[in-house]
């Protein structure tokens, strides 16, 4: 629980700082957020922001797309060293070879990529609207990265097109973890649940999954949906948000270790601190952020 005499000064803190917090904050941050959701509504939102300031509560990538989208305005992170580790999987020089190899593909990238490997992209892309911005493409070659599992997700709904994963082992070190046996242990467990998953997982558990869904689409599907009990494949954060919004219904990780550890780097205390000092300003270089803003703009432009 937070204070009163603490929320009355961030409501005061607050009055030029709009707070952004990504659905794997842990719960006093999300408690205080001005909004809370998915890299893509993140995104959407950084876009009508009217505060000069932007406090990201998330990892690199996310905080880099909103001062992409802000040149003018000023963004801030509680911990600036939370780097997505797959963010990092894909180089922009590694990128620049594989592009001569396949002259003739199109570049996908997923949000979660450093911007310098963004700004070589025709398109950026979220776990939301990976397949949806695939199929927009005139290309039927798309080099796609960094992550592997979310490239078979956009295979499996395009068979059309040829999907290259770059590298060919980018992932998400937290949505590994899960297996297609504790899919199966979760459904004796819990036989009335629906099972949401992340595509961030491993083919064998999107597999066995009843609906595989950015995180936004997770709380929308749990808000829509008929069923009581939700069985949940992402970040363990995510749940809080789900049974805040849904106090009636239960929702059970499907693996409680599944904790990204960069996310949870944005603790309370470092919250507040920035909250006050506004420290950790987030700038990319201005040629980089122009190419990687047309990338990002596309993405937004298709998946309207
Ligand atoms: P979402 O865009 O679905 O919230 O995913 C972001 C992320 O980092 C998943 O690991
Ligand atoms: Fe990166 Fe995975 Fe953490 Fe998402 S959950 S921020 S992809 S390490």
């Amino acid at each position: 629980m937070i204070d009163a005499k603490t929320l009355a000064e961030i409501e005061e803190l607050k009055e030029d700082c709009i707070i952004l917090a990504h659905n794997y904050q842990i719960p006093p941050i999300q408690d205080v957020a001005d909004f809370v959701a998915d890299s893509l509504d993140l995104c959407r939102y950084a876009t009508k922001v009217e505060k000069p300031y932007i406090l990201f509560c998330g990892v690199d990538f996310m905080a880099e797309s909103a001062a992409i989208l802000n040149p003018d305005k000023t963004v801030l992170m509680p911990e600036p060293a939370a780097h997505c580790p797959m963010a990092a999987m894909l180089p922009a020089e590694r990128l620049r070879q594989e592009k001569e190899r396949h002259p003739d593909a199109a570049v996908v990238l997923y949000i979660n990529t450093r911007v310098e490997a963004r700004a070589l992209a025709d398109v950026t892309c979220t776990s939301a609207n990976a397949v949806k911005i695939c199929a927009a493409l005139e290309e039927e070659e798309i080099l796609f990265g960094p992550d592997k599992n979310l490239a078979w997700h956009v295979q499996r709904h395009l068979p059309e097109k040829r999907i290259i994963p770059v590298p060919a082992e980018g992932h998400c070190r937290v949505h590994v973890k899960f297996k297609k046996e504790h899919v199966e242990r979760a459904r004796k467990e819990h036989p009335e649940a629906e099972v949401l998953v992340h595509p961030e997982c491993n083919p064998e558990v999107q597999l066995e999954a009843d609906h595989i869904c950015s995180t936004e689409q997770m709380a929308r599907r749990a808000r829509a949906s008929g069923a009581r009990e939700f069985v949940i494949g992402t970040e363990t954060g995510l749940c809080y948000k789900l049974k805040k919004e849904n106090p009636e219904k239960e929702f059970y990780p499907l693996l409680e270790t599944a904790v990204c550890r960069t996310m949870k780097k944005n603790t309370w205390e470092k919250f507040m601190e920035e909250l006050r000092q506004r420290r950790n300003v987030i700038t990319v270089e201005p040629g980089t952020a122009e190419r990687a803003r047309k990338a990002l703009e596309r993405m937004l432009e298709l998946s309207k």
